[in-house]
Parts: structure tokens; C-alpha cells; sequence
């Protein structure tokens, strides 16, 4: 069932759990993602950035792979298709092309044009039923060629933008898109602890979840957050295990090179990370 991600992170908020977004780039992906969900009976969001949206030959294709995906695989589970980071024209481009939810990230712009741009889109994703996550204070790392600092967001600045009656909220609190560096000096609890008092119920939004340890991720869902966008864990364990096969030289047997059995242990590898994080995220089961 495609829905907004409106309900499933009010939900999340008041029960303690965090719902996963989980990046799709191809029909695999895809595929893997929702039939974890349905198995698991949780809730799930598909994140497009706009770079893997470009690569999917545009917006309107994800829009409806994804809507008939949901409906050949007789998906029940809440499911929300969520603009990644995206521009203020690729938020329109989305709002168009079907996706149920969007992201915003205003967070380079100085932080009145963020409040203007994002109280425009407020507007319109409030019309037509779509839920809207703003972001303050980069995230680090790199995100489709976009380099962040990984700064810790300014609380009263959150609430300015929370009060804008969007659905959720992306707050730098020093996470990193990718891999952590060695020397990262963990999450800032104090930032997200004071993001919270300001923004009250306001679902909170984790962004670089890959490669946080266990134990902050479950603070983390303590103080308040409740959605965690993961992406370059399912990257990592897809080419790990696509590279597997072709080391044991399974794609020169029979017919191992058919992409359908090539890309296999890819979409089972994609299946065990979603699980475990799905299971580490508390969602499982609250579909
Ligand atoms: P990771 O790639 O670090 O998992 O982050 C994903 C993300 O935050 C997408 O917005």
C-alpha cells in the first residue's frame, strides 16, 4: 500500500521504534526491500536521491515500477516512496511524478530561504495529502557528489523549521552519509537531546545509518528519532556478495552469467541487511 509517511512516523514517534528508509537503484532493489517489509510486516520507506532517480531514467518510472511492484507482489504493509535530499525542482518533479513523500533539504541555503522554501512546499505536500521531512545542519559525507561537514544543527533553527507543519525533521547531530571515519566522534546526544525538547513530537529523522554502532542507535530512537536512512549498507553487502559469485567462478557455470541468478545473492544479501536492521529499528511486526 503506497502511502504517506505521515502515520507510520507518528506511529514510530509514540511507540519508541524507528521506521528504516531503505535507497532503492534498480528493480532489485526494489524488490528485495518490499518483500522484507511484507515478510517482516513493518513499515518501510523507499528513498530515491535524485542522482538514483536520474539513473532509473526518471521519477515518473520509480514512481510507477514502485506502485506496480506493490500491487504483482499483493504488498499490504504501509509503504511510503521518498524523495532522497532532494532540490527544491526536484521536489516539484516528485510531487508530479506520484511519489508519496518528499525530502527537502534546504540545509545549504541560509536558514531564512530554507524557512521560504520549505514553507512553500509545506503548502503544497499538505494539499495533496504527502508528507514533507526538511533538513537542518548538513549531514557529512558525500551525497551524490555533494560534500557535507557533518555539523550539529542549531535547536532553535529546528524548531523554526518544525513549526512549518512539516512531517519530519533531518538535524545534523554529527552523522556522516558512507562510511564513519575512524577518528568520528560518535553522535552528539546533547544536540539531539535539545532538538528535542524544542520540536516536542516531531518525528525525528537519522540520516547516514550506516555504520552506527547498535548502542547509539537505539539512544538515538530513545530521544526522539524516528526514521533511519540507510544506504550504503545495502550498496556494500550487494557488491559483496555479486563479487563472491563471480570469485567462485559461479557465472561461467551453467547459466550462471543469466543476470537473474547473476544479481541473486545480491537481492538475498540486500534481504539479510534490511532485516537486520528492520529487526535493530524495532519495526518489525507494527505494520
Ligand atoms: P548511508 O549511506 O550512510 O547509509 O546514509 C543514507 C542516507 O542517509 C540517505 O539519505
Amino acid at each position: 500500500m503506497l502511502v504517506s509517511a505521515k502515520e507510520m512516523l507518528t506511529k514510530a514517534k509514540a511507540g519508541k521504534y524507528a521506521v528504516g528508509q531503505f535507497n532503492i537503484n534498480n528493480l532489485e532493489w526494489t524488490k528485495s526491500i518490499l518483500l522484507t517489509a511484507e515478510e517482516l510486516k513493518s513499515p518501510v520507506i523507499l528513498g530515491v536521491s535524485e542522482g538514483a532517480g536520474k539513473y532509473m531514467t526518471g521519477y515518473k518510472t520509480v514512481a510507477a515500477m514502485v506502485k506496480a511492484m506493490i500491487e504483482d507482489l499483493g504488498i499490504t504493509v504501509p509503504v511510503a516512496l521518498h524523495l532522497d535530499h532532494g532540490s527544491y525542482e526536484g521536489a516539484k518533479a516528485c510531487i508530479e511524478a506520484g511519489f508519496s513523500s518528499i525530502m527537502f533539504d534546504g540545509s545549504h541555503y541560509p536558514i531564512e530561504e530554507n524557512i521560504e522554501k520549505t514553507k512553500e512546499l509545506v503548502a503544497i505536500c499538505n494539499e495533496k495529502g504527502l508528507s514533507l521531512e526538511a533538513e537542518v545542519g548538513s549531514i557529512g559525507g558525500e551525497e551524490d557528489g555533494v560534500i557535507g561537514k557533518g555539523e550539529c544543527a542549531d535547536p532553535d533553527e529546528c524548531k523554526a523549521v518544525a513549526d512549518l507543519g512539516v512531517t519530519m525533521l533531518a538535524a545534523g547531530i554529527g552523522n556522516i552519509h558512507g562510511k564513519y571515519p575512524e577518528n568520528w566522534e560518535g553522535l552528539s546526544f546533547e544536540t539531539l537531546d535539545a532538538i528535542q525538547a524544542k520540536t516536542g513530537d516531531m518525528p525525528l529523522v537519522l540520516h547516514g545509518g550506516t555504520g552506527i554502532p547498535e548502542d547509539m542507535i537505539k539512544k538515538a530512537i530513545s530521544l526522539g528519532v524516528a526514521k533511519i536512512n540507510v544506504n550504503t549498507e545495502c550498496q556494500l553487502s550487494f557488491a559483496d556478495a555479486t563479487r563472491k559469485y563471480i570469485e567462485a567462478g559461479k557465472d561461467l557455470e551453467g547459466k550462471g552469467f543469466d543476470p537473474r541468478k547473476l544479481l541473486a545473492p545480491g537481492a538475498e544479501a540486500i534481504k539479510a541487511t534490511v532485516k537486520e536492521k528492520m529487526e535493530l529499528f524495532g519495526s518489525v511486526g507494527k505494520a
